[in-house]
């Protein structure tokens, strides 16, 4: 029996010494810290080489990083993520590290496992995610140490819309805890894709995926080592007070540029996914099927029922309509794929239904679906950045838009989706529409016309990154 149990010793050990960790010494004196770095997957320890040496070369502090690497399948995983880390500190003791100041830094597969650690009791004092997040359900006010949220508006698997997301959620805890921007800050470069943080060739998936960097590869780990040495030194015990200070002030202006950067995504966002739970872009949608000259705006009601419903007198009309949001499905929060929705499912009136009751007698053309979506593009034009419309105008593609798919009854309507075809040449864009006439039989069935319209938040995201992603 014990032969046996030396057996399973044996294996155990075995599995464990695949894994490896490879010791950066510091290159300056001062308060020591050290940061374990967990590859992404498919990408060797050693390809986050030049990276370390640019947080050294940052840092004030006497910095040591410690690459960690071979895992199972080249696939930081949880197990092993445990054995590696405590593989690191007895090499950085070894060594002649003497400060408890130890932070675990993760890019994309490595970052989502740093952010799945167990913190809390581990020794560590801290999580940097290089092009990775918390993912849905976890706050940063909840995580038991600092945690840096970093990565790159050209990140094609980490997509900046979102970690915009992450951005909002960084805005509510700040509204209860205002340090929370030294804490647990999210920061979005620009320029920056999702393999400036390593070195080398990446592997397929990152290819098929990233955008194209902005930067050469010395700018963008400059600027991603600016921003972690910044928040190393505002979470560490014994740093002097103007270095504090300084880094207080790096961190500050990081805020600043990433809100101006991802406001506009997330506003565009909220015209369909709020806390009201209305779609302001149906409202706008209503308004042009109807299309009443000198309409008062006030007219059009915020309230959504199942069915669209109008209560019409003879000045004013107030029509409730109905919107089914679709989102992309994504149970583990992981895919590299659009995060806005993938249609909005409309119900709203006609204009007849409108126009038959009201003493108005000047009306416009009636709106498509189609006219609709185009409005959702010149809108989303409207809000975007001065530099997401010279990169998607750069892209040489663009959105195309088909008359709509006509059906005939409820069923059919439901059954279609907005067709959105992603190519190399870019977007093509066909809603689904039901229109009912005044006189059917089903009298609460009257006067109906149902889109499949296109989100103004999809037409975004295809000006800031789809429109330059390499797989369509
Ligand atoms: C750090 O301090 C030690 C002891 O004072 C000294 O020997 C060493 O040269 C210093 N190293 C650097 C990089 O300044
Ligand atoms: C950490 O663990 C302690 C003891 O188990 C617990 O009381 C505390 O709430 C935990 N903190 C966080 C932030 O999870
Ligand atoms: C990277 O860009 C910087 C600034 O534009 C430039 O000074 C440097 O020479 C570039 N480095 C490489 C390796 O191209
Ligand atoms: C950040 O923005 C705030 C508010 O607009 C401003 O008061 C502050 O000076 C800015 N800070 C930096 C460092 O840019
Ligand atoms: C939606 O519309 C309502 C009323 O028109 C407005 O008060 C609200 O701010 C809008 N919300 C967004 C996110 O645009
Ligand atoms: C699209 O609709 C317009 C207006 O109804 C029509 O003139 C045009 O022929 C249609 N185009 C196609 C390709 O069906």
């Amino acid at each position: 029996m014990d032969s046996l149990k030396i057996t399973i010793l044996l294996s155990v050990v075995y599995s464990c010494s695949s894994l490896s960790v490879k010791l950066i010494h510091p290159i300056k004196n001062g308060t020591e810290v050290a940061v374990l770095i967990a590859p992404g997957a498919g990408i060797a320890g050693s390809a986050y080489n030049p990276l370390a040496v640019a947080l050294q070369n940052e840092s004030p502090m006497k910095l040591w990083v410690v690459l960690l690497d071979d895992f199972l399948v080249g696939a930081v995983n949880p197990p092993q993520l445990i054995q590696v880390v405590s593989m690191a500190k007895s090499s950085l003791m070894q060594a002649g590290f003497k400060s408890d100041e130890i932070y675990l830094a993760g890019h994309s597969l490595g970052g989502a496992m740093t952010a799945m650690y167990g913190f809390n009791g581990s020794g560590l004092k801290g999580a940097i995610l290089f092009a990775a997040y918390l993912t849905n359900g976890n706050h940063l006010k909840d995580f038991p140490v600092p945690v840096l949220t970093i990565s790159g508006d050209l990140d094609g698997l980490t997509r900046v819309t979102r970690i915009a997301s992450s951005f909002e959620d960084l805005e509510s805890f700040m509204k209860q805890d205002a340090t929370a921007v030294y804490k647990t800050p999210v920061i979005v470069m620009s320029g920056v894709n999702h393999a400036d943080f390593a070195s080398g060739t990446m592997p397929s998936n990152v290819k098929d995926h990233d955008l194209k960097s902005e930067l050469n590869q010395t700018e963008a780990q400059n600027t991603i080592s600016k921003y972690t040495s910044a928040f190393l030194l505002c979470n560490m015990k014994n740093v002097e007070p103007t270095v504090v200070e300084y880094a207080k002030k790096v961190l500050v202006l990081a805020y600043n540029t990433t809100k101006a950067l991802v406001t506009p995504l997330i506003e565009m966002k909220a015209m369909d996914e709020n806390s009201q739970s209305s779609s302001n872009w149906t409202k706008i949608g209503q308004k042009m099927v109807i299309n009443a000259v000198d309409n008062d705006e006030k007219n059009f009601a915020t309230l959504e029922f199942y069915q669209p419903s109008a209560d019409i007198q003879s000045e004013e009309a107030k029509i409730d309509t109905y919107t089914t949001v679709s989102l992309p499905f994504d149970p583990i929060d992981a895919n590299p794929g659009p995060k806005s929705p993938e249609q909005l499912q409309a119900k709203m009136k006609t204009q007849e239904s409108v126009s038959s009751k009201t003493h108005k007698t000047e009306y416009l053309k009636a709106a498509t679906c189609k006219d609709i979506n185009e409005a959702a593009f010149k809108y989303a034009m409207t809000k975007s950045s001065k530099e997401a419309i010279s990169r998607f105008q750069k892209s040489g593609r663009k959105i195309t838009f088909l008359n709509d798919t006509q059906t005939s009854s409820g069923p059919q309507w439901l059954a279609g989706n907005l067709n959105l075809k992603y190519s190399s040449s870019g977007m093509v864009v066909q809603s689904v529409v039901l229109k009912t006439n005044l006189d059917v039989i089903l009298p609460s069935f009257a006067g109906q016309y149902y889109c499949k319209l296109l989100s103004p938040f999809r037409a975004m995201e295809f000006i800031y990154l789809d429109c330059m992603v390499p797989y369509y």
